[in-house]
């Protein structure tokens, strides 16, 4: 099992037809923050919540950073590419067969959004909370890796918070922008909230899902 990994992590099994949602907290959350978001976004879905495993003032984090969003690039892309072998792992160990879909919330979501440069193709969409740019595109030179990743077609949701004291706007533009150059299929909404997550943003968060991501158009009702 994937414990052997080192990553902390919870399972729960949803329907095999369901996409398996990967969940990734924010500093100082655990595996659990953010299960009832997945249950919310897909009741049917399987949920693989985890756990960070660097620990900043005893709060777990998915990376190191140097400050407030100043990051580690260094060690994010080290954590990157163990968070991905963990999740494709995890992904064998339990059988999640539906396509993985990232949902991540601030350093989660940074996390999330490395791994789609990273790691294209391990996930099929990603809901990404507060993200930032993970790393410089010229960041990859330096250690060896592509630029030109391939996430055409690929569908990302960003939701960013026009009051957040954390990340600048323009930093959330230049994300979804270097997602587009890529490929990807990004749907970028902002809201009036601040770094923590509104209800607003789960809802519409929710229609993205079953409306673009899965466009079964059965999200008339959203239940926040
Ligand atoms: C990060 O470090 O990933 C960002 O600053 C967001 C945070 O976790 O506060």
């Amino acid at each position: 099992m994937p414990e052997q990994l080192g990553f902390r992590h919870k399972v729960v099994t949803g329907a095999a037809d369901h996409p398996a949602l990967v969940l990734l907290h924010g500093t100082g959350g655990d595996e659990e923050d953010l299960l009832p978001v997945g249950e919310l976004l897909d009741d049917e879905a399987s949920l693989l919540g985890v756990r960070g495993q660097v620990l900043e003032g005893g709060s777990p984090r998915f990376f190191r950073r140097i400050a407030e969003g100043v990051f580690d690039e260094a060690d994010l892309i080290f954590r990157t590419r163990e968070l991905a072998d963990f999740v494709a792992q995890a992904r064998d160990a339990y059988q999640l067969n539906g396509r993985l879909v990232a949902v991540g919330y601030s350093n989660g979501a940074n996390i999330a959004a490395s791994t789609l440069f990273l790691r294209p193709g391990l996930f099929s969409g990603a809901i990404l909370f507060r993200a930032m740019v993970p790393f410089q595109p010229s960041t990859l030179e330096q250690f060896g890796i592509p630029r030109d990743v391939d996430l055409r077609g690929l569908p990302v949701f960003l939701a960013a918070g026009r009051n957040d004291p954390l990340i600048p706007a323009d930093n959330t533009e230049r994300l979804a922008e270097l997602l587009r150059a890529a490929g990807a299929r990004v749907t970028l909404e902002w809201f009036t909230s601040g770094h923590a997550l509104s209800r607003a943003e789960l809802s519409l968060a929710h229609v993205w899902y079953h409306e673009d991501f899965l466009g079964n158009g059965e999200s008339q009702s959203v239940p926040v």
